[in-house]
């Protein structure tokens, strides 16, 4: 019972990392593992399956879906089903069609795109919103995202009502160019482009959507449902390919040549390849086998998780057994340790590998492993290679005590020798000063989203910090007086020197979200960036946020208020980022922008929190004027402590009838403005 408990947390906490936050730190192939031994043990006990929160009644990330990502939400006029069926095996493939009827019934295969759904609505022809799948029943809304990808879609269809279903994916080749940097598969990257707050962040990231369903519309639709993906093509979708069979031979054909050819493995991928450039390479992670008749559907019917009538062929994993030899213990940019395999090397998807992740310690003690074990790597839709198994332990000839030793949690940081503290499963150094976090914490200051100091990758970092040139986030200010030392360094020749420059010079006046962004503070990201900066306003203002103001923050966990207040209370936090003004980099003061107090007048008297200019900006910036002296045009008064004539004569005209408001404190005013700070 204590396993269906740890696999419930951990089912869950990867539902979140995938539906949620598009990122997930272990394969499609574990999750299923997970998933499986779970269903197994609530087999054996069934009071579990009752519960409310059991994974099995679940589709997608639950009743949970979209709520973390702040975006609003919509309720789509008919559900996004999902496929429970599920295979690896021909045979149960075999099963799956005898009971749809068996030679003579049509199905259709597509490939099952590895992105995230979408559902696209047009009412009266126009386009009227565009959502995420999110649950199947509420989804994030997303048009203007979806209006800044690359699909080809049409504006209008004619004038009819249409809900069309697809899959937004990245191609191979694109995210091979631009993303491979940033994200570890084109399935993460793009989870997390669709969801950006600005829809802005989503022009030019490649994505497309690729449609293979219709939802509700009052069009006249045929029986088949491949016409159905014609009509759409007609219209100017951008359809997924489909192939029909008619009997098992056929579709065994169509299966086993992975969609008669149109999906290759390249470097452990399942790309979607086709020499006409009709389709985009989309990664797949298998294939959809729908029977093609509605009426037949209608047939077949539903159980309760799902439709019968349609089933998921889900690729095999690359997998290569091979003999571990030594865990490497990495420090990341935040100061989490991570277990990296070191194995003879193997070939996986045509690349060779001698390393992989082992995600975190917990992960090594399930598996059991030890030193000199055979073990199971595989590959599948991700640049990150995994160990996923002990395949079996072999008797030791002679044993490498260091090696034998690696495969201990260290006592201390392998990096710096700092202290380990376990937030579980995940192990962090404690040190901010350790090198590899602080080198990390560099790369991720000037990386694109956050500072976007262009010739600030990794690598340059590296050296940079082996010849002493960089020793902290303030030092990359310091490189402006070092022209003749940088200009001495292999590469660096007088023209890359002066674009550094003018790239670090371009950092001094960043966007408030954008600042406390590039700090990395765990689990601050730029969405919990964004929800700071507006809380806050100005970086003083944030600088004495309080744990309690931090956890009343909308989608702010008890983790992330922690992990904010534990650097505003680290003194050489604070130090650093005196530093930072020091060398002039002052972030903005975010702007409130707005006609919501137009034709207002304010008045300002005695002695508030902050200075009256504070108060002042946020009037002005929401259309509002501010007034010497009131009167009875006077829209509002803030009145602090000690003040004078002017609250009295206030206070004369209220009691005279005036609509004057008052007010009276911090809070009186945050809640008339609708701000925070
Ligand atoms: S059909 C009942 N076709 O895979 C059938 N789904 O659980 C409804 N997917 O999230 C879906 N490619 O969005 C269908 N060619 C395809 C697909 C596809 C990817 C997604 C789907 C859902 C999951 C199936």
């Amino acid at each position: 019972m204590k396993r269906i408990d740890e696999l419930k947390e951990l089912i869950k906490k990867y539902d979140l990392q995938y539906y949620e936050l598009g990122t997930s730190e272990i394969s499609d192939a574990e999750y299923d593992r997970l998933y499986e031994e779970y269903a197994a043990l609530e087999k054996e006990f069934p009071e579990y399956a009752e519960m409310a929160d059991s994974p099995t009644k679940r589709v997608g990330a639950g009743s949970a879906a979209g709520t973390t990502t702040g975006l609003p939400k919509i309720t789509h006029k008919s559900p996004l089903l999902s496929i429970d069926r599920k295979a690896k095996e021909l045979s149960e493939l075999e099963d799956f069609y005898n009971k749809c009827g068996g030679d003579g019934t049509e199905v259709i295969v597509q490939p099952k795109l590895d992105g995230i759904t979408c559902n696209i609505n047009y009412e009266n022809g126009k386009l009227i919103n565009a959502a995420t799948r999110g649950n199947g029943y509420i989804g994030d809304l997303i048009t203007e995202n979806f209006k800044n990808t690359d699909t080809k879609y049409p504006e209008e269809v004619e004038n009819f009502d249409l809900e069309v279903r697809g899959e937004a994916i990245i191609p191979f080749d694109f995210f091979k160019k631009k993303l491979q940097d940033d994200y570890s598969n084109p399935r993460n990257a793009v989870a997390g482009i669709m969801r950006q707050i600005e829809p802005k962040d989503v022009k030019g990231k490649g994505i497309q959507v690729m449609f293979y369903d219709i939802g509700q519309t009052n069009l006249e639709i045929s029986d088949k449902d491949s016409d159905n993906v014609n009509i759409l093509k007609s219209f100017d979708f951008q359809i997924v390919p489909v192939i029909c069979a008619s009997t098992w031979e056929e579709l065994k054909v169509v299966v086993e040549s992975r969609l008669n050819g149109y999906i290759q493995q390249i470097e452990g991928f399942n790309v979607l390849m086709d020499s006409t450039k009709e389709f985009p390479q989309a990664v797949c992670d298998g294939l959809v086998i729908k029977v093609n008749s509605r009426k037949k559907r209608e047939e077949i019917g539903f159980s309760q998780k799902g439709p019968k009538w349609a089933f998921a062929y889900k690729f095999k994993p690359l997998q290569e057994k091979t003999i571990i030899n030594r865990v490497v213990w990495q420090v990341g940019k935040t100061g989490r340790i991570t277990p990296v395999a070191e194995f003879n090397e193997i070939s996986l998807g045509g690349t060779k590998i001698n390393r992989a992740t082992l995600n975190n310690f917990d992960y090594m003690k399930q598996m059991g492993l030890e030193y000199n074990d055979t073990i199971v790597v595989e590959r599948s839709n991700d640049v990150i290679p995994r160990v996923v198994e002990v395949a079996s332990h072999n008797e030791i000839k002679e044993a490498n005590e260091e090696d034998q030793a690696s495969f201990q949690l260290p006592c201390a940081c392998p990096v710096c020798g700092g202290k380990i503290k376990e937030l579980y499963p995940l192990h962090y150094c404690e040190n901010p000063f350790c090198s590899a976090q602080i080198k990390g914490k560099i790369v991720h200051y000037a990386s694109r989203d956050a500072m976007n100091i262009v010739g600030l990758g990794e690598g340059i970092v590296d050296t940079l910090f082996e010849n002493e040139l960089l020793k902290d986030i303030p030092s990359i200010y310091q490189l402006l007086e070092k022209r003749e030392e940088l200009e001495a360094l292999p590469k660096f020749a007088k023209k890359k020197v002066d674009n550094l420059f003018k790239s670090i010079e371009k950092t001094k006046s960043p966007e408030l979200w954008q600042f406390i962004y590039s700090l990395s503070i765990p689990e601050i990201g730029k969405k919990a960036s964004k929800d700071l900066a507006q809380r806050y306003l100005t970086i003083e203002h944030f600088l004495e946020a309080t744990y309690e103001e931090l956890i009343d923050i909308e989608f702010f966990g008890g983790i992330m208020a922690q992990n904010v207040m534990d650097y505003l209370e680290n003194e050489d936090f604070i130090q650093m980022i005196k530093t930072l003004f020091a060398y002039g980099v002052h972030p903005q003061q975010v702007e409130v922008n707005s006609d919501e107090l137009k034709g207002k007048t304010f008045v300002i008297t005695g002695t508030l929190a902050n200075p009256r200019k504070f108060y002042q900006d946020i009037i002005e910036k929401m259309g509002g004027k501010c007034a010497g002296s009131v009167s009875k045009k006077t829209t509002a008064v803030l009145i602090g402590s000690d003040a004078g004539s002017k609250e009295t004569k206030a206070r004369e005209l209220v009691a005279k009838g005036e609509p004057i408001v008052l007010l009276e404190s911090e809070e009186a005013i945050q809640e008339y403005f609708g701000v925070s700070y």
